[in-house]
């Protein structure tokens, strides 16, 4: 038997039914040539000494060229919301895949395109009704960047060209994205980037909030760094502020309470354009469709992604308010609006497979089901405070992180050993710096966050 043949789409996602599906066989190792492929965000020399390779997913389960399950405690990369190769995606895939494979975005389109775009427009918040299609975060954040520069010209306000960040806010790689980010590693590299760019203060606040359970007591006046950027720009330079509602790639940061509600006040006063990077947020994370409705706290934008289309085909969007779509109705109707967009966008797979995730999501309630597991989530992963070098715990609907103090003068180092340890009893974390981070599939159940929970904790207590 080869791997294809356990390619059969089947509901995959109860327990009873992730039994292992390769359990009756074992893949002779594969020969990979491992020279060719430059891997991106990875250690290359590292992995290649020692490849780790997934060749099959269903459910909450990847498994490796050898044989082995591995519990997903990531989601892929926060995106397999539904978890893996779920029936109505797969479907949905192969059937478009055969019926046409390609239309034109630009002047052409194609009807899948416009039922995702009002399917997704009913799931964010009211007056989030415009929805424009990408192929990733990265892409969705420069649209929505572009989007709010532009909007302030076509209002008459082409003065507004600031645009401002957050110190440890991820928002991609592309040159807008890492510029207006707050990761020194993702900009040091690339010198000048964006001009006219600025930050905010992050809101990680260890001294007031360390082992906070869900949103921190305290910081809602670090939003008040905005006012500063004002006082030192003036408003009428500032096109548009975005964060992440919940940091994600930088350790897991929840905002603390209110803080998201005075960012609102602030850009609301001034006229600037709110925008939430909701690539990691989006889709069920936090116990509601978006982060915004956990949060109560309406951007001008959503920028998303991952979860969109459960990471099955890349896709992105930027879903924004009828007002901004609306400024640029103007002038002779057979010109192009807003001069931006790619050849992928709203590609037909991607359009299908979101179309399927959605779907699923429904069916199986998951866009919720993060609020009915966050109280057992949240104590799983507070468990592990008092366990060695565990320094902060972090949570929110499903994610978590587990901040660890750094081995002196190997910063990095504990969290990646322990990342590999995981791996090697069968579950994938994630690691940022010195922090763990889980955010699994939104169907997995009580005793796999225990499993999940438990592995990382003996891994901890081994790296101690
Ligand atoms: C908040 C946020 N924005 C943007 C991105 C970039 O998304 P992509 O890797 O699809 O370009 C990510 C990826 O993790 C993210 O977490």
């Amino acid at each position: 038997m080869s791997t294809t043949d356990l390619a059969a789409p089947e509901d995959t996602a109860t327990p009873a039914a992730a039994a292992n599906p390769l359990a009756a066989f074992v893949q002779a190792p594969r020969e990979v040539p491992l020279d060719a492929y430059w891997m991106p965000f990875t250690a290359n020399r590292q992995f290649k000494k020692n490849p780790r390779l997934f060749v099959k997913s269903a459910g909450m389960h990847y498994w490796t060229d050898d044989g082995r399950q591995i519990l997903d405690g990531v989601a892929g990369l926060w995106c397999v919301n539904a978890g893996h190769n779920r029936p109505k995606i797969v479907k949905a895939i192969q059937d478009q895949a055969a019926e046409m494979d390609y239309a034109p975005p630009f002047q052409m389109a194609h009807p899948k395109a416009f039922e995702l775009a009002d399917k997704v427009a009913k799931l964010t918040p009211a007056g989030l009704n415009k929805v424009f299609f990408t192929n990733s975060g990265s892409e969705s954040v420069e649209t929505a960047l572009k989007m709010a520069l532009a909007y302030h010209k076509v209002r008459g306000e082409g003065t507004r060209t600031r645009l401002i960040g957050r110190e440890r806010g991820y928002h991609g790689v592309n040159f807008g994205g890492i510029s207006v980010g707050g990761m020194v590693g993702n900009r040091k590299q690339f010198g000048a980037m964006v001009h006219g760019v600025d930050h905010i203060g992050h809101t990680h606040d260890p001294k007031r909030n360390a082992f906070s359970v869900g949103q921190p007591e305290h910081g809602a006046e670090l939003a008040d760094d905005l006012e500063r950027l004002v006082g030192l720009h003036d408003a009428s330079t500032i096109a548009a502020v975005i964060v992440e509602p919940v940091a994600g790639s930088t350790g897991v940061l929840v905002p603390p309470k209110g803080y998201l509600n005075r960012l609102r006040e602030i850009c609301d006063k001034h006229g600037i354009l709110l925008i939430f990077d909701e690539v990691i947020t989006g889709f069920g994370r936090t116990g509601n469709p978006f982060a915004s409705q956990t949060f109560g706290v309406t951007p001008d934008m959503i920028v998303m992604a991952k979860g969109l289309s459960n990471g099955c085909v890349p896709m992105g969007a930027v879903a924004v308010k009828q007002s901004i779509h609306d400024a640029f109705m103007n002038g002779p109707e057979h010109l192009i609006e807003f001069f931006h967009g790619y050849t992928y966008s709203s590609h037909p797979l991607a359009c299908a497979a979101a179309l399927g995730t959605l779907a699923t999501y429904e069916d199986e309630g998951l866009l919720t089901r993060a609020a009915d597991l966050q109280d057992y989530f949240a104590q799983a992963v507070h468990s592990l405070r008092g366990e060695p070098n565990v320094i902060d715990i972090r949570n929110i609907g499903l994610v978590g992180g587990i901040e660890l103090s750094s081995i002196p003068g190997s910063p990095a180092k504990r969290a990646f050993d322990i990342f590999l340890d995981c791996y090697e009893r069968g579950v994938l974390i994630r690691t940022t710096g010195d922090t763990l981070a889980l955010s699994p599939p939104l169907i997995i159940e009580r005793g796999q966050i225990d499993q999940l929970v438990d592995t990382v904790r003996g891994s901890i207590r081994r790296h101690a």
